[in-house]
């Protein structure tokens, strides 16, 4: 697919969608470019434009009917994808993929029951858990040299006291693709202390270089047991808009567990548009979704150049997966509510504060790359402002 594709700037504004138009609320004015909340800028795919064109050319919307196609597809992507072998009856679909993790965390644990994320991270981890009125665990990722790793220690300390491990697997905002032996590693720890795991693999088809995704459940049938996996095609294919996420559970008897409790919930009937536009993302998207992987690189590729030679006083984390670059502005010496005030009021960029994806968030924003090239740039432009001498 051509990149002129991508480079297509689209106005966005006034069609009610997050980034754009909630910058009064969330920024305290709509003066900024907007490069936050992690969905594209980019049109989806023709496939996809043609299902939802013909969907609404029929000019019915009545009660959609589930048919067996829709496992399929998401058995044919996750094998194509990441090798994995799926039966139907282990796929449940969700309205997205924060309200299965809140399903999940509803049917898996009690109030009170603590659960373990690791910081800096994607900040409804909090809420999801905070709401559900069970404790937070927090094991911090450990930054040396603007790359994360694991505190081990810290890990097993706090699973010992979890009954639920949220893992993020590769990371938002910190773009970690874990290694096979930190999955491990983890997963032992987890067995050790029988913490059942919540997989969110969301961002798994967005993954760079020499770097693979490792599905958690792949690394033998022991952990399978120990998993739930949740995906969605939302990330990938810029679906967010249409809330179909879906979760895989291998376990026969969680299975059970969370089919009696989801039942009750009555949330599986999803719209007609998630649905089709899923088959038609898994199936007929192929051409897009790399030249999309292609683009999102390239402008990485751009902005690692040009705060090498034009903003020095920016780090950034090395980008393994998912479209979003964690910025280290730490050598400004500002504090949070300085820097903030100065990438909104001095740049006029909407971008992510650091200290809303918790401990380890202070010092950093996170700006969100599926744009055009020509918005990158003049985002990157905006951000020579900060330089000290400007
Ligand atoms: C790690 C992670 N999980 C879940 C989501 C959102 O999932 P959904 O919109 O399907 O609820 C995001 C969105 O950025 C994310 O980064």
């Amino acid at each position: 697919m051509d990149r002129s594709f991508f480079d297509l700037v689209i106005d966005r504004k006034g069609t009610n969608c997050l980034k754009y138009d909630d910058c009064v609320h969330r920024f305290g004015t709509a003066d900024v470019l907007p490069l936050w909340v992690a969905d594209m800028d980019f049109r989806v795919a023709p496939a996809i434009s043609r299902v939802a064109e013909e969907i609404v050319k029929h000019g019915i919307y009545g009660y959609h009917h589930r048919t067996l196609r829709y496992y399929e597809a998401v058995m044919h992507w996750m094998f194509s994808r990441h090798k994995l072998e799926i039966n139907p009856n282990e796929i449940f679909f969700t309205p997205g993929v924060v309200p299965a993790i809140s399903y999940l965390i509803q049917a898996f644990s009690n109030v009170g029951d603590g659960i373990l994320i690791q910081t800096p991270v994607y900040y409804p981890f909090f809420s999801v858990i905070t709401d559900n009125k069970r404790n937070l665990l927090i094991n911090q990722l450990v930054e040396k040299d603007n790359y994360y790793y694991i505190d081990f220690e810290d890990f097993e300390r706090k699973a010992s006291q979890a009954k639920i491990f949220l893992l993020c697997s590769p990371h938002n905002p910190v773009s970690r693709v874990w290694d096979i032996e930190e999955l491990q590693q983890m997963a032992e720890i987890c067995d050790k202390y029988g913490v059942l795991i919540i997989s969110d693999e969301i961002h798994s088809d967005i993954v760079f270089g020499q770097k693979k995704h490792v599905p958690l459940s792949s690394l033998s049938e022991k952990v399978k047991n120990n998993v739930i996996t949740c995906h969605s095609p939302s990330k990938t294919f810029n679906l967010a808009g249409l809330g179909l996420g879906y979760v895989i559970i291998s376990n026969s008897e969680w299975r059970k567990k969370f089919k009696e409790y989801y039942k009750v919930l009555y949330a599986e009937g999803l719209n007609v548009f998630a649905y089709e536009t899923m088959f038609a993302a898994y199936y007929e998207s192929d051409d897009w979704y790399f030249s999309m992987l292609d683009y999102v690189y390239e402008n990485y590729m751009f902005i690692k150049e040009f705060v090498s030679v034009e903003l020095p006083f920016v780090r950034h984390t090395p980008l393994e997966a998912t479209y979003l670059v964690w910025l280290d502005f730490r050598q400004l010496g500002l504090d949070d509510v300085g820097l903030r005030r100065a990438v909104i009021e001095k740049a006029q960029l909407g971008i992510n504060d650091g200290p809303t994806f918790g401990p380890g968030g202070s010092g950093f924003q996170r700006i969100n790359i599926a744009c055009p090239r020509s918005v990158l740039e003049e985002a990157l432009v905006r951000l020579k402002r900060l330089c000290p001498k400007h």
